[in-house]
């Protein structure tokens, strides 16, 4: 039997923000793999699509909507369902993915600019994102939020102030929203990730592919779909079991700064 347990996530419809590439697209994947219906979320429209074609692709999947929405536009967010057909409109997991750092520079150096759109579309665009889905999941007394957080979001590191400070809101955000939904049946997972190796870098060195490739050099780094897996796993528990955090490392990396970069 599958780990994950497919038919309880058949038939459910699940909605990803953050879809277009990386984590995001992967766990679309997954869930259609297990007959999941999917609202795909994204800025970037083109490479959107073609994930929406190939989890459309996946035999078995169910109904997809792909939508360009910026998390960190609250006009979008809350124009959301008039984009999403009547069908979809029930949702039932919401993933908040949607993240990203920019640069490595240390705290007196950083562009406001950079402070601002790291904590627009980390922290603010994924509480409208939450805000919006738990009315809906309160009144209908069902709903599942998963969030990625990060190991930047449980250790400060220097050259991280921003980002690891968007996470850390995650976590005391993800915490507070399980700690209010403790007499409802609404489940509220945070996933954690280490070194994942996906755009995430690329992003980081605005562009610089041979900066990024260092960040993984001389170790095995987690991929996206290893995160799919945790993602779908959580979702995939019995009504009455939540995942609260998952914690989920390369092999060999122990911290934000402590990793073996010899057995590659
Ligand atoms: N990779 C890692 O090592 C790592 C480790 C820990 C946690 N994480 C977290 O994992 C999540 C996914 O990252 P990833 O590794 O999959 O990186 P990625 O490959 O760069 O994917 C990030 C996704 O977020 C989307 N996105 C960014 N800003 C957005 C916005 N304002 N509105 C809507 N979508 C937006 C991007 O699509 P568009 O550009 O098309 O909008 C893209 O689909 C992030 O929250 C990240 O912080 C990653």
């Amino acid at each position: 039997m599958s780990v994950f347990n497919s038919s309880r996530l058949l038939g459910k419809t699940i909605l990803i923000t953050g879809a277009s590439g990386g984590i995001g697209a992967a766990t679309a994947l997954l869930f259609a793999k297990a007959g999941s219906n999917l609202i795909l979320l994204a800025r970037r429209t083109e490479a959107l699509q073609k994930v929406a074609e190939a989890v459309r692709a996946v035999p078995g999947a169910g109904k997809v909507a792909a939508v360009q929405l910026d998390v960190s536009d609250k006009t979008q967010v809350a124009n959301l369902w008039k984009a999403i057909p009547n069908e979809l409109r029930n949702v039932d997991v919401l993933v908040n993915n949607a993240g990203f750092v920019l640069g490595v520079e240390r705290v007196g150096a950083i562009k406001e600019e950079d402070v601002e759109s790291m904590f627009q579309t980390n922290v603010f665009g994924l509480v409208s994102m939450t805000q919006l889905l738990i009315k809906d999941f309160k009144e209908r007394k069902t709903g599942h939020v998963i969030n990625i957080g990060s190991i930047a979001g449980r250790e400060p590191y220097a050259g991280g102030s921003i980002y690891c400070a968007t996470k850390h809101a995650v976590n005391a955000f993800t915490g507070a929203l399980m700690r209010e939904l403790v007499d409802t049946p609404i489940r509220v997972t945070e996933i954690q990730p280490g070194m994942v190796e996906t755009e995430f870098s690329i992003i980081r060195f605005r562009g610089d592919k041979s900066a990024a490739d260092k960040v993984y050099e001389g170790l095995q780094p987690l991929v996206a779909e290893d995160i799919a897996e945790e993602i779908v796993w959580a979702a995939s528990r019995p009504p009455h079991v939540n995942i609260a955090e998952l914690f989920v490392l390369p092999v060999n990396q122990a911290s934000a700064t402590l990793s073996y970069r010899g057995g590659k």
